[in-house]
């Protein structure tokens, strides 16, 4: 492992150093709330996995966690990662080997626990490919117009929606059952205390809108989705112009997907609806009469890294069989390198050694960017990522690794 600049070392944290780990967060990440706030506050941080840097005076300069997701989904199937979180370097001490220190750290323990991949949502999209962390996932993000046009779908009419302030006494196991009933790779459930925090909503972090709210949609009283949302109101010369942020969407059929949108794009008083996080097949693109009113964006969502590359892709699922050998190579974790046999298909796969040649090479980044079927093989072969040296291999193999529903993590954790 990588070590240390002298002077630091890397230490458990617990529970005990919420406040200091706070105040590191501040520091890190720019964050106004005052940091004894943000400790007392519902806190989603894994401490049981939670790991800091103590310089030699024993200030806390550097944290990470990862929160255990024992199921997380991957194309067919279910799969424990680790993901990565709470990683921040105090401003003074960046730049001198932190954050790789901790990565190694965090990949070794990892593997320790028998997580085969680990996963994060970025603060800065350069940071982690150089880790061996492939982009997964990408999001749509969307600015629409007051009543942009939408196709109809049979029986939205006949659908309600409830419009409230959102508390998670009374929305908490709504949200969470909907939201655990999706079937998306990538798509990461909240526990307890996540769910705690994603409900949290002080109001020094409202950026000037109103409480959050939530729209719940229903058939006859059964709740078939939600959005939480935000307004923020702006009065201009010419009027009112404010926004809706919508901050997550959750639906279960297309009927009710029309009827939220319906209401979250004609709010009296609003200009504008601003929607993130959405998979790139979310319901709202197909549903838009002009996509391109909607000023979509195409951005990174989540990045994967392949841990263990026989047990990674020996747990996911193939769109089509697929016998393909992998030049694998991995600057960091040296039992990733060499050939991989991968024979698989919908029914499961077969990761072996192998002294057969390959068929493709590639750096474990690229195999953590087509892990959750979201980023064409192709496309990465294309721009020299991955190399063909049996004709046909990329086609077959992309074919293989891609997958019918687009990954997203519809929450930034
Ligand atoms: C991003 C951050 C964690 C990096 O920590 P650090 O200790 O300075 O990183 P290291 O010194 O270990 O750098 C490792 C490598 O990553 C590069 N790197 C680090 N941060 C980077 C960034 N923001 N953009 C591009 N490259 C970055 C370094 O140049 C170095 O490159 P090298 O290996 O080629 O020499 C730290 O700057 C930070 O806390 N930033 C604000 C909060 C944040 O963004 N956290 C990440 C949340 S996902």
């Amino acid at each position: 492992m990588t070590p240390l600049p002298p002077g630091y070392r890397l230490v458990d944290l617990t529970e005990q150093d919420a406040l200091e780990m706070m105040t590191l967060d501040a520091w890190a990440f720019a964050i106004p709330t005052d940091p004894a706030t943000s400790a007392a506050g519902p806190l989603p941080v894994p401490w049981e996995r939670a790991r800091g840097v103590r310089d030699s005076d024993g200030a806390l300069v550097a944290s990470h966690s990862s929160y255990p997701y024992r199921e997380f989904p991957v194309p067919g199937a279910r799969v424990p990662v680790a993901g990565l979180t709470w990683v921040g370097v105090h401003p003074a001490s960046r730049r001198r080997g932190l954050l790789r220190s901790m990565i190694e750290d965090h990949m070794s323990r990892s593997l320790g626990r028998g997580e085969p991949v680990s996963a994060l949502y970025a603060a800065e999209p350069a940071i982690y490919g150089r880790f061996g962390y492939g982009l997964a996932a990408h999001e749509v993000r969307l600015r629409l117009p007051r009543r942009a046009a939408l196709r109809d779908v049979e029986g939205s009419a006949e659908l309600t929606v409830r419009l409230e302030v959102a508390d998670p006494e009374l929305h908490g196991p709504t949200v969470a059952a909907l939201h655990a009933a999706v079937d998306r790779p990538g798509w990461a459930d909240r526990d307890a205390r996540q769910q705690a925090a994603f409900f949290h909503d002080p109001a020094d972090e409202r950026n000037g809108g109103e409480a959050l709210r939530i729209a719940v949609v229903e058939r006859q009283g059964t709740p078939l989705g939600y959005a939480f949302f935000r307004r923020h109101s702006s009065w201009e010369h010419a009027g009112p112009r404010g926004t809706v942020k919508v901050r997550e969407v959750c639906v279960q059929e297309p009927a009710a997907a029309r009827a939220l949108w319906g209401v979250l794009l004609d709010l009296d008083l609003m200009a504008t609806t601003e929607v993130m996080s959405l998979p790139v097949d979310d319901p709202l693109l197909g549903l838009l009469v002009d996509q391109r009113a909607a000023e979509p964006r195409w951005v990174d969502n989540l990045w994967v890294r392949v841990l263990d590359v026989r047990a990674a892709l020996a747990a996911r699922r193939y769109s089509a069989p697929v016998d393909v050998v992998l030049e694998v190579r991995d600057e960091l974790l040296a039992a990733n390198e060499g050939r991989w046999h991968l024979v698989g298909g919908p029914e499961g796969a077969e990761v072996t050694r192998t002294d057969r040649p390959a068929d493709l090479d590639l750096d474990v980044r690229e195999l953590g960017a087509v892990y959750l079927g979201g980023t064409s093989l192709s496309g990465l072969a294309a721009a020299g990522l991955v190399r063909e040296h049996t004709a046909g291999a990329v086609h077959r193999s992309a074919v293989a690794f891609g997958w019918p529903v687009a990954p997203v993590s519809s929450w930034v954790w």
